[in-house]
């Protein structure tokens, strides 16, 4: 991508990860976060937003809105910015498949679990109730199945015997913080695509683990 790629992110809570990819955008001279979008007015990522002068607007459901009703308003405020992608980062309404169709190959988002493993909520309970050693994040490409776009790269943490989900959560978003900036800057240079569904990088074929160097 030549001209510097127009990153808008769509959040429901801290921001945390959008903080993430704030910083990194500030170290990458190719992509620009240009707009930020709640569904909630007192989402603390519309503050860190405001802080670094980004634009911001915030698209609240109504009552007894539909799911489409809300996305055509929602599309509206996404499309003001004229994004090249658009990143989820703790956008907690699931999408119709006509707005994800709008943005097919420009939408990631980044979830807390080793997809395809524990899609849905409450995915760090799940992983200590399954007794499981290893947990993570994965940054994927949004298809109309929830949580379930080809992954591009993940990150892995042991699970510790007797930690509560609070203590592997916060694990687990510092690994966030560290993946979702790389990925959103891979993208922004162009070496990232989806194409039939699966997702490539620099043209190779990344595996459902995501990527992975040799
Ligand atoms: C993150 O842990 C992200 O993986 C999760 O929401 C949190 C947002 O934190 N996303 C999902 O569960 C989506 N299915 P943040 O607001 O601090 O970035």
């Amino acid at each position: 991508m030549s001209q510097s790629c127009r990153v808008v992110v769509l959040i429901s809570g801290s921001g945390s990860n959008l903080q993430a990819i704030i910083d990194g955008c500030d170290d990458n001279l190719n992509a620009n976060v240009v707009g930020v979008i709640s569904n909630k007015p007192d989402a603390y990522g519309l503050i860190r937003a405001h802080h670094s002068e980004i634009d911001t607007s915030c698209v609240i459901a109504y009552k007894n809105e539909t799911r489409s009703e809300y996305d055509a308003r929602l599309l509206a405020a996404v499309e003001k910015y004229q994004p090249d992608l658009v990143v989820l980062a703790g956008f907690m309404r699931i999408l119709t498949d006509d707005f994800v169709s709008r943005f097919l190959g420009k939408m990631i988002n980044i979830h807390p679990s080793l997809l395809p493993k524990y899609t849905g909520l409450h995915t760090h309970q799940r992983a200590i109730d399954a007794g499981d050693n290893e947990h993570g994040a994965s940054v994927h490409f949004v298809i109309p199945e929830l949580d379930s776009g080809p992954v591009i790269l993940q990150a892995k943490v042991p699970v510790y015997a007797g930690e509560d989900a609070a203590e592997l959560a916060e694990r687990v978003h510092e690994q966030e913080h560290a993946i979702y900036p790389l990925v959103v800057k891979w993208f922004s240079l162009g070496r990232l695509t989806m194409s039939d569904g699966k997702a490539y990088l620099d043209g190779e074929l990344i595996g459902p683990s995501g990527y992975a160097p040799d």
